[in-house]
């Protein structure tokens, strides 16, 4: 099943058809918000808010590893994310689309893994991540293609077919939050090849990528970076560029269900091979 968990501005999924809605406890914590299991074109979807009902979880403190595995505990093997994001390269407009298919990652404070050896919590299941984390396995995945090139390809084409200013590519720079950059960061960023900002983006990615599922990302540019614009960055400004995308959003999302081909055929299921110490 696909998961979608929705950043800022994005607490559901408007018009959909909601089948149930799931609170769940996971071995690393309270998810967000409860799965909301929705129909969408006679497959099933689960939904799922990043920053949680009223945005209680700031980036920081969103429980990204309890997050994931709620979505692994109602079936889902393929996640996309949406996040809103500040543009750094100087070819993206506000309102630009963003497949992401790198990362940069200054986060501080996160646990962005669920394979902490001895310390791994005794889990349900049997599949190879039950063993992995029941065996107290160190697990090193690769990260060469972090992002689902299934899921970025069908993406692409979505966005394409509908004309909505895109970017095929880009570099997503994950930082600590939940304060706006510096302009002196931003530079800095974007000497080392970021095209794109955010809070969220990491470690949500590698934590589903370590449970064997698929990851995709698709940003909205929000706002354009600190010291970029020349003006003071306001989380109003991004809300409200999410609202004014969410009517196309949901177009995305429901064209990508819709499009999505049941079989995997990218390798992101086969991380775990030769991945445990
Ligand atoms: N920086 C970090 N995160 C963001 C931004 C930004 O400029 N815009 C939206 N999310």
């Amino acid at each position: 099943m696909l998961g979608i968990i929705g950043g800022s501005g994005i607490y559901k999924l408007e018009g959909i058809k909601v089948l149930e809605e799931k609170e769940i406890k996971t071995p690393f914590g309270e998810p967000s918000s409860p799965v909301v299991i929705a129909e969408v074109e006679g497959k099933k979807v689960a939904f799922l808010a990043r920053h949680g009902k009223g945005h209680k979880y700031p980036p920081h403190l969103v429980p990204y590893r309890a997050n994931l595995w709620a979505l692994r505990e109602v079936g889902v093997n393929r996640v996309l994310g949406i996040s809103a994001v500040g543009g750094i390269n100087k070819l993206l407009l506000p309102g630009d689309f963003v497949v992401v298919d790198d990362f940069l990652d200054f986060t501080k404070s996160r646990k962005s893994t669920f394979y902490e050896g001895i310390y791994s919590p005794n889990v349900e299941g049997n599949d190879e991540v039950a063993r992995l984390l029941n065996e107290k396995k160190v697990v090193h995945i690769d990260v060469t293609q972090a992002y689902c090139p299934q899921m970025r390809e069908v993406l692409i084409q979505i966005l394409q077919g509908k004309g909505f200013r895109h970017h095929r590519k880009g570099v997503y720079a994950c930082t600590e939050g939940p304060r706006f950059e510096t302009p002196a960061e931003i530079r800095m960023l974007e000497k080392l090849g970021a095209d794109i900002v955010g809070m969220t983006g990491y470690p949500e990615v590698v934590l589903a990528r370590e449970l064997t599922m698929c990851y995709a990302s698709l940003c909205v540019v929000a706002n354009p970076a600190a010291g970029i614009a020349g003006y003071r960055l306001t989380s109003n400004e991004v809300i409200n560029l999410m609202k004014q995308k969410e009517e196309e959003i949901k177009e995305i999302v429901v064209e990508f269900i819709k499009k999505l081909p049941e079989e995997r055929t990218c390798g992101c299921n086969k991380v775990l091979e030769g991945a445990e110490v």
